[in-house]
């Protein structure tokens, strides 16, 4: 008996050494040792603090600058990462902070960054290991796919987005614009949040390109995704102990579950009824991307098959990735010209030009050069996508650095956005301008000055698709009203996953 209890007694206390063991590994040995090793190459940031890392510090930080409104200007990466702007003032260029026990090596040095770009196993590595918020939202899609499945995936979403079918897109896009224009009409108010408008319409629109003639249901999912999103980032704001999800849920756990499973149920729905009306893969008229998953599942010589789990993120990872950062474009877009009337004039006078007072076509789209560059400004000065996200799977040597495994890299934008040293000492300023000769001469041989889309393999799919929505949804604004920015705006940037205006943005409009 006695020596049944001395077992027993022994191996509890060996699982519980070995816990502990675990956990300091985790949570103080790597962070020392992650901590050693970088700035022995010089690089530096704010120290590790026990399981938090820097995140009540960062948190505190964004709090108070986002605490209050700020005057008109562009200079908002002191208001929008506060974090990043400081510690660049004291540990260089480029910092190793900590969220949680999870390094990340932020970079905002032009020279490191390209030499980032050239690593072709960093290109094609992304974000995956971001945390259970991300995964829970993102799911398996494609943004945090990696290998085989990515290829796949990605072969797929580009196929989805060819020339081809973004053309058969544009009348879907056109559809939504107007009934966004009709129910301005019918409410017939000079005052608008432009960004709630933009958010409902690009919703719409997304749901009739990823779910088709199943739109209605679409528009279900995509509001519970959206309520998913909103719990998201409150969530990623609060700090908890290791492990304490798994243990217990809070009211945000529970409902954020509730929501995962409503979605789960229509899609999974969605996807039975239509199995039957499976066409061929190459068939260009299945525009939407559903029928193109669809299609893609039944293909069995693939050797990535995709399961309705796989078709189920997908979708998801669609709608995110495809609704909210157009609506933030079109939301800074419209902000600026309402602030720059003399640019909203040319633009127009481009519109009338191209289509008179038709409906956009795609062969029209291309020849829009002012709006082109009214666009690519407003992506260099309040990118919608704030920060890029790699992360290192094994050690790798970029320049003069040895970079260890798991480390996080993140490319915040606004810092190469904002460079004087490329842009000049007018950055800060709205100059569509700069573009007249393309973005190539814009950026004066510096590829990673202007990054809206992000880089390499990785670089964001629906690029294409985006830009094409937003000058279908500006030029229809244009040849319906003029505009100028609402005195009720309050110039609020936040960070809020996305680059987002936290107080709306507020138009005037008068018809035409
Ligand atoms: C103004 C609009 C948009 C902006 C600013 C934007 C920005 C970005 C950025 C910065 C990335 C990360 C790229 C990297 O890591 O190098 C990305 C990736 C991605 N974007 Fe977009 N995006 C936009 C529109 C869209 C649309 C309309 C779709 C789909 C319909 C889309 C789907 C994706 C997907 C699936 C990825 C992940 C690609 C991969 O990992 O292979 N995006 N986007």
């Amino acid at each position: 008996m006695v020596t049944f209890l001395g077992v027993l007694t022994s191996l509890l206390c060996s699982i519980v050494l070995l816990a502990l063991f675990k956990f300091l590994y985790k949570f103080w040995w790597v962070p020392m040792h992650i901590t050693r090793v970088m700035s022995s190459q010089g690089i530096r940031g704010p120290p590790y603090s026990f399981i938090y890392g820097n995140m009540k510090e960062i948190s505190n930080m964004i709090e108070q600058s986002t605490s209050f409104p700020m005057d008109i200007s562009h200079c908002i990466f002191p208001r929008v990462q506060p974090h990043f702007d400081s510690w660049l003032h004291i540990y260089g260029k480029n910092i190793l902070y900590w969220q949680g026990p999870q390094p990340v090596l932020a970079v905002t040095e032009p020279e490191l960054l390209k030499q980032l770009m050239s690593v072709r196993e960093i290109s094609t590595t992304g974000t995956q290991g971001v945390g259970p918020i991300f995964n829970k939202i993102f799911g398996g899609g494609l943004i945090f796919s990696q290998g085989e499945k990515w290829a796949k995936q990605r072969k797929l979403a580009t196929h989805a987005f060819n020339g081809e079918r973004l053309k058969n897109i544009v009348p879907t896009m056109v559809e939504s614009v107007d009934m966004m224009l009709k129910r301005w009409k019918d409410a017939g108010t000079k005052e608008k949040d432009v960004h709630e408008e933009f958010r409902t319409m690009t919703s719409e629109a997304i749901s009739k390109v990823v779910f088709g003639s199943n739109y209605e249901e679409g528009k279900q999912i995509f509001q519970k995704q959206g309520a998913l999103i909103r719990l998201a980032a409150k969530q990623l704001s609060k700090i908890r102990l290791p492990g304490f999800g798994m243990i217990f849920k809070d009211k945000e756990d529970v409902e954020t579950d509730k929501l995962l499973a409503g979605i789960q149920g229509i899609i999974t729905k969605m996807i039975r009824n239509r199995e039957n009306m499976i066409v061929s893969e190459d068939d260009n008229s299945t525009t939407d991307y559903l029928g193109i998953l669809l299609n893609a599942r039944h293909n069995v010589n693939d050797n990535y098959r995709l399961s309705t789990q796989d078709i189920i993120d997908e979708c998801r990872t669609f709608y995110i990735a495809g609704h909210g950062t157009i609506s933030l474009l079109l939301s800074w877009a419209t902000f600026l010209l309402g602030m720059h009337t003399e640019w909203q004039e040319k633009a127009r006078e481009e519109v009338q030009e191209v289509f008179g007072n038709q409906n956009p076509s795609s062969e029209g789209l291309a020849r829009l050069k002012i709006m082109s560059m009214i666009i690519n400004e407003t992506l260099r000065l309040y990118p919608p996508a704030i920060s890029i996200g790699r992360k290192v799977q094994k050690e790798t040597h970029v320049g003069d650095l040895v970079l260890p495994p798991n480390l996080n890299l993140e490319i915040p934008l606004l810092p190469f956005h904002q460079d004087r040293t490329v842009w000049g000492e007018d950055a800060h300023l709205f100059k569509p301008e700069r573009y007249s000769e393309g973005v190539a001469n814009a950026v004066n041989s510096n590829p990673g000055a202007f990054l809206p889309f992000g880089y390499g393999p990785r670089i964001c799919v629906g690029s294409n698709f985006g830009i094409n929505e937003a000058k279908i949804t500006l030029s229809m604004i244009l040849q319906h009203y003029k505009f100028t920015l609402s005195p009720n705006y309050v110039h609020a940037p936040v960070q809020h996953l996305t680059l987002r205006p936290k107080s709306g943005v507020q138009i005037m409009f008068q018809a035409l």
